[in-house]
């Protein structure tokens, strides 16, 4: 058994392939559990925040339901209603917190803010979304694919349109630590940062996989998941008309999916979505289509991250 207890979860790459992996499993176990109306008190007498500073439908709520489905509290807490930043630094929010709540989650811009969290609180904080990585997205991306494919390692994951974005900078870390081949399909300018590749690159090595960043839309070949997000993400809506014109080329269609040459591949996406945008809405409500099943994978796996880093068990 992996012990986590007392973890932070703020990025992938503080946390081993094994760690990654028993995080899946767990997720899984905890479905299963759940499907048979059977829930657990781990999280008994926990009380959760939950700081939002940018809006969100699936981590807030998969935050919300994954405490109570364990007998914990979670406090919603608007980022825009909190001292935070402005009238009181992190670090001082950070002990405050800490002294009242026994694990905190924050999304937000700054990545530095939810690491100083961590730093200052003395509990167990989890990352729900910064300007850098959703880290507790690649957990739900895992589960999804475990589910359709039985297994993770040898996969080939192709990602198109952004590529610097938060989505992507985390199914980079976690697939090259994991094994699954992972491939970047985007217009140079949106080629994810070097430093990260070249890191990306170590991770898999020691797994013995693959990672590629490339312009061109033949890297789809053989691929066993498509997956995209949107083109400007949450504080980038001045960018929308230049990431349009940019990014369509990357558009997940029906040909594209055609173009793998498998009749297997599977299409996902973090949402919410752009249809018609980076993702037709053809494929968006196709057989192929495992957005939603993701969505819901996304309670199961942060409730594992919750279990694990803070649970009684
Ligand atoms: N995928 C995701 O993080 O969704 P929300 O923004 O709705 O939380
Ligand atoms: N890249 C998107 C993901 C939303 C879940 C954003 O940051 O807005």
């Amino acid at each position: 058994e992996m012990d986590l207890k007392g973890r932070s979860f703020l990025k992938l790459k503080d946390f081993t392939p094994e760690e990654i992996l028993y995080l899946v499993d767990l997720a899984q176990e905890l479905k299963e559990k759940r499907k048979q109306g059977i829930k657990g008190d781990s999280l008994k007498g926990k009380n959760i925040a939950l700081i939002f500073e940018k809006p969100s439908t699936r981590t807030r709520c998969a935050f919300t339901i994954g405490a109570q489905d364990e007998g914990g509290t979670a406090t919603y807490l608007a980022g825009s209603e909190l001292q935070l930043g402005e009238k009181e630094s992190i670090e001082d929010t950070a002990r405050v917190l800490g002294r009242m709540f026994d694990g905190i989650e924050f999304r937000g811009f700054d990545h530095e803010f939810v690491e100083a969290l961590a730093a200052y609180s003395g509990v167990p904080v989890w990352n729900g979304l910064t300007d850098q990585w959703h880290p507790t997205q690649v957990l739900a991306t895992f589960l999804t694919l475990k589910e359709n494919f039985g297994y993770l390692k040898g996969l080939k994951l192709v990602y198109l349109g952004d590529g610097r974005n938060n989505v992507a900078n985390s199914l980079l870390v976690g697939c090259t630590k994991v094994g699954v081949n992972i491939a970047v399909a985007a217009p140079k300018r949106l080629w994810p940062d070097e430093e990260l590749v070249k890191e990306c690159e170590e991770y898999a090595k020691a797994a013995g996989s693959t990672i590629e960043v490339t312009d061109k839309l033949d890297v789809v070949e053989g691929a066993d998941i498509l997956y995209t997000d949107v083109w400007f993400s949450m504080g980038e809506e001045k960018k929308e008309q230049e990431r349009t014109k940019l990014a369509l080329p990357y558009q997940v269609n029906t040909e594209l999916m055609k173009k793998t040459g498998k009749d297997t591949t599977i299409f996902s996406h973090c949402l919410p979505a752009n249809k018609g945008k980076e993702v037709t809405e053809e494929v968006f409500e196709s057989e192929k289509s495992k957005v939603f099943d993701e969505a819901e994978n996304r309670l199961h796996t942060i409730k594992a991250i919750m279990v694990a880093t803070l649970g009684n068990r």
